[in-house]
Order: structure tokens, then C-alpha cells, then sequence
């Protein structure tokens, strides 16, 4: 007997009797829940019609549409303009099989390129490890992977450090220079790749400065000369009894003209999604409790239903997260189109899309736990400096072991290009910042506080909706929740 058959014997034994139609359903059940809920409808008796009704997914509100005559949105003649940069993107280029020569080709990649943006002219000569003790009582550069950092007794900070010709130990003294180049020590993460200067006293450097590569202050910036704006969501959660239909149901309405702001409504030519479209199945344990749809296609279904009700001359573009149903491991490819069936720009997370020229970097940020957990003063209540910090190592998951990671041949976790806007999600929180010419956005959500947030004392930021206009370079944050 096998183990669904059994649970049918089990409502038996119970006192509930199944009709014949809906016994087939029970035991062709991909859900694996219906007999326990079954148990829980306390009937005697179950339909074909009891099952089905359980089995249909909640139906996403259509949205009304309601378009005053006055209401003539300017994005709906603009032909869309979009970009994907491939070379960034792993989809349908991921070769790994995961050993260690591919874990060595993956670091290596890391280190050439992000070497390659410190290696900027400098007064002090830059040296490889293997040279430092040529250099006695001189003062060195350094390009280096932070392998560890501990205290020391005294109070100072020790790293150990490698490069490709060797590994050395360099020391941040409490005393001996201001706290800046503590404060910078402390933010060193593990795994960073830093410029370290300082002068050889044997066998120790003794820090007097830590550079990140960061991105230029200064760079060329496109200008968009026609009056287009893009809206940004992340972290839907289609199929979480938490996910907040009715606020998402009037932005959808707010695009077709109804309700406040209807001049910059009809502007919106874009929408970007940074991730966790669907809640997903199994990301963590109990996850069923928390689900109103347990079939991950009907989730996605729901997703495309949302879309469906779009302007149709709205463009959007969507990569995944990790509650996704992609590989959890960065970089993740983009979904599949046996999931998501809209005639939408599917990208993998992290992606790297012109938006009428303007550079946009999509990344969900799953690593921001890590991160959060690792630098001091980071916070869940400011996504934004988290973001800051990515820019400043151009890496989008420095941690090893952080977070899953997919050692590719070539690591697209690092930020190749500095990007004009840089999009993320993920923390549930909204949060921008502008950061040396880079418009920094974490878009929020559209799921209400979930248990498990409410334990953590998180609180979410759902149904705020930041738009950007892309002429004027304004920003909004529209609100949906009321
Ligand atoms: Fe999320
Ligand atoms: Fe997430």
C-alpha cells in the first residue's frame, strides 16, 4: 500500500468516507497536504467537489480597468528600449561542476578583475607578496585576499593575507595611527580584496591604509531625453498567505490611471523586479503553514495573471530570488519560460540591463544576511548601506560561505561595471541612497510581516512602490497599502 493510499485508509478509519472521484484526486495529489486537510474540513463525507475546491488557488482580483478619458499615459507611444547585458548574466552559461578546479578558477577570476580596478597609479610602488621583504623599513602597497582577520592581545587587529606569489601577516595598530584605519580594519570582511599600505617591519606590514576598489566618483552619466519612468518591485511572494493581493491589485490600478498621480502613472514604461517573485516550496522548514498555494506553477500562474493585467505597453523586466524556482546557488539563471509564460525580459540574478541607456544592476541580494551579520553598524533597517558596500568591494557576495555560491569559471558576483541605478530586494525594507552618481534602491515588498519576521522584531515596508523618473532623475515612493 503505498504511502497516500494509507492516509486515504487512515480517513477511513477515522470515520470519513472519500468518494471514488475524489480518492483519485487525493492519491494523483502533487501538493502532499490534502488528506491532512481533508482531516480538517471535519466532514463525513468528501466530495470530487470538496477536493477541487481545495486544490484551486486563490484568485488574484483582476484588475478593474478604468481609464478616464483624460487619462493619455506619454510611456504608451514610447517604443521600449532595452538592453540585457549578456556577459554578465550566467544564463545558459553555467559550466561548473563544482571541484576544486573550478573553486580555484572561480577565486582566481575574482582576483584578476578586482585587482586589476586597485592597481591604480599610486605614490607608494604596489608589490606582490613574494617581494615585501625586499622592501625592509620601506613603505609597500599591497593587493590581497583577506584569508583571516582575529585581535590581537594588545588590542591591534592581525590579518592574514595571500596574493598569488604568497601570504603574509599585516597589522592595524590601536594606538600607533588614528581610528580611521581601525574603522576601516573593522569592516574588512573575510574574503575581501583590498589594497593595503603599509610600512615592512619583519614579519609583519604595519597598516597605514585599506583602499576598496570602489567605483569612480566621477563617470559619464547617461541622459534620457524622453519622459519615461521606471517602477521597482521586488519580493512578490505569489502563493504566501502573507502576499498583500488587494495593495498590488491598486498599483495595477493606479498604472491604468486611477487614483493620485496619474501624470507620473502614465509615465511608467518599465518594471523592474529584483526577485522572489514566488514564495516557492521548501525554502525553509514549515514553509507549508505559511502557503496559500503549494503548487509552485500555479504560484507562477498567479504571477502571470498580475501581469495580464498591466498596460500592455508596459515592458517588464524580472529576475529571480531565492525563494525562486531556480537553482538557489548565485548566480542564479534567469526562470524558465515553463514557469513564467508572460512576454516578459526574463535575467538571471545578478543581471546587468540598459534601460533606455541607463545602466541598471539587478541583484536580489540574498548575501545581505551575511553581510548584515559582518560589518558593524549594518543593519536590516537600512538595505541601502549594505548596498553601498557591495559598490565599494564591486562585489556582490564577498563572503565565502555566506551564502550558496556557484564557483563558475568566471564569477559574475563581481560588479563589473558601475552601474547608474542598482536594484535590490530581498530585506523587505525599503531603503535608497545615492552613492557616487549611483542611484542605490531596495524596493521593499508585497508580503505582509510574516511569523517569522514578527520573531525577529523585523519590520517589513510592504506595498511601497518606488518610481523613478528617468528625465528629471526624481524619485517617488508611491504608497499602496491603504
Ligand atoms: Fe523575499
Ligand atoms: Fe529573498
Amino acid at each position: 500500500m503505498s504511502e497516500r493510499e494509507a492516509m486515504i485508509a487512515e480517513l477511513a478509519e477515522k470515520g470519513i468516507r472519500v468518494a471514488v472521484e475524489a480518492e483519485e484526486l487525493l492519491i494523483n495529489d502533487q501538493t502532499g497536504t490534502l488528506v491532512q486537510r481533508m482531516l480538517l474540513l471535519d466532514k463525513p463525507f468528501i466530495t470530487k467537489e470538496d477536493v477541487e475546491s481545495l486544490l484551486k488557488p486563490p484568485e488574484i482580483p483582476k484588475a478593474e480597468i478604468i481609464r478616464p478619458s483624460s487619462f493619455s499615459p506619454s510611456a504608451k507611444e514610447h517604443p521600449p528600449d532595452i538592453k540585457v547585458n549578456h556577459t554578465l548574466d550566467v544564463t545558459g552559461k553555467s559550466r561548473t561542476k563544482g571541484e576544486v578546479d573550478n573553486f580555484i578558477a572561480h577565486f582566481r577570476n575574482r582576483f584578476e578583475r578586482i585587482s586589476r580596478m586597485l592597481r591604480r597609479s599610486n605614490a607608494v610602488p604596489t608589490v606582490d607578496l613574494a617581494d615585501v621583504r625586499k622592501h625592509l623599513n620601506e613603505k609597500v602597497r599591497v593587493i590581497v585576499f583577506i584569508s583571516e582577520k582575529r585581535d590581537t592581545k594588545k588590542g591591534n587587529l592581525l590579518f592574514e593575507v595571500e596574493d598569488f606569489t604568497g601570504t603574509f601577516k599585516i597589522v592595524v595598530s590601536q594606538s600607533r595611527f588614528n581610528d580611521k584605519i581601525m574603522d576601516k580594519a573593522k569592516a574588512v570582511l573575510l574574503d575581501d580584496i583590498v589594497a593595503i599600505t603599509g610600512k615592512v617591519l619583519e614579519p609583519y606590514i604595519i597598516a597605514e591604509d585599506i583602499e576598496w576598489p570602489d567605483i569612480p566618483v566621477i563617470r559619464e552619466k547617461k541622459q534620457v531625453e524622453a519622459d519615461v519612468a521606471v517602477a521597482y518591485l521586488s519580493d512578490l511572494h505569489f502563493g504566501s498567505r502573507h502576499f498583500l493581493s488587494k495593495p498590488l491589485k491598486s498599483f495595477s490600478d493606479w498604472l491604468h490611471g486611477r487614483g493620485e498621480a496619474r501624470e507620473l502613472a502614465g509615465k511608467v514604461k518599465y518594471i523592474c523586479i529584483a526577485g522572489d517573485i514566488a514564495d516557492g516550496i521548501g525554502i525553509y522548514p514549515n514553509q507549508e503553514k505559511d502557503l496559500v498555494v503549494k503548487d509552485i506553477y500555479q504560484q507562477y500562474k498567479m504571477f502571470d495573471d498580475f501581469m495580464e493585467t498591466l498596460p500592455d505597453y508596459i515592458e517588464v523586466i524580472a529576475a529571480p530570488g531565492n525563494h525562486d524556482a531556480v537553482r538557489r546557488g548565485e548566480p542564479q539563471p534567469a526562470l524558465a519560460k515553463d514557469m513564467i509564460s508572460s512576454d516578459i525580459t526574463l535575467v538571471g540574478n545578478p543581471s546587468c540591463v540598459a534601460v533606455e541607456g541607463v545602466k541598471h544592476l539587478i541583484y536580489h541580494a540574498t548575501s545581505m544576511d551575511s553581510m548584515i551579520a559582518s560589518i558593524p553598524h549594518a543593519s536590516y533597517m537600512h538595505p541601502e548601506k549594505v548596498m553601498v558596500e557591495y559598490l565599494k568591494r564591486r562585489h556582490l557576495s564577498p563572503i565565502y560561505g555566506g551564502n550558496l555560491i556557484i564557483p563558475e569559471n568566471v564569477d559574475y558576483m563581481v560588479i563589473e561595471e558601475p552601474p547608474d541605478v542598482f536594484h535590490s530586494g530581498h530585506v523587505h525594507k525599503n531603503g535608497y541612497t545615492q552613492y557616487r552618481g549611483t542611484l542605490v534602491i531596495n524596493s521593499g515588498t508585497f508580503q505582509d510581516q510574516t511569523d517569522y519576521q514578527v520573531k525577529q522584531g523585523h519590520i517589513p515596508t510592504p506595498a511601497l512602490v518606488p518610481v523613478y523618473e528617468m528625465k528629471s532623475g526624481r524619485l517617488h515612493t508611491l504608497d499602496f497599502k491603504s
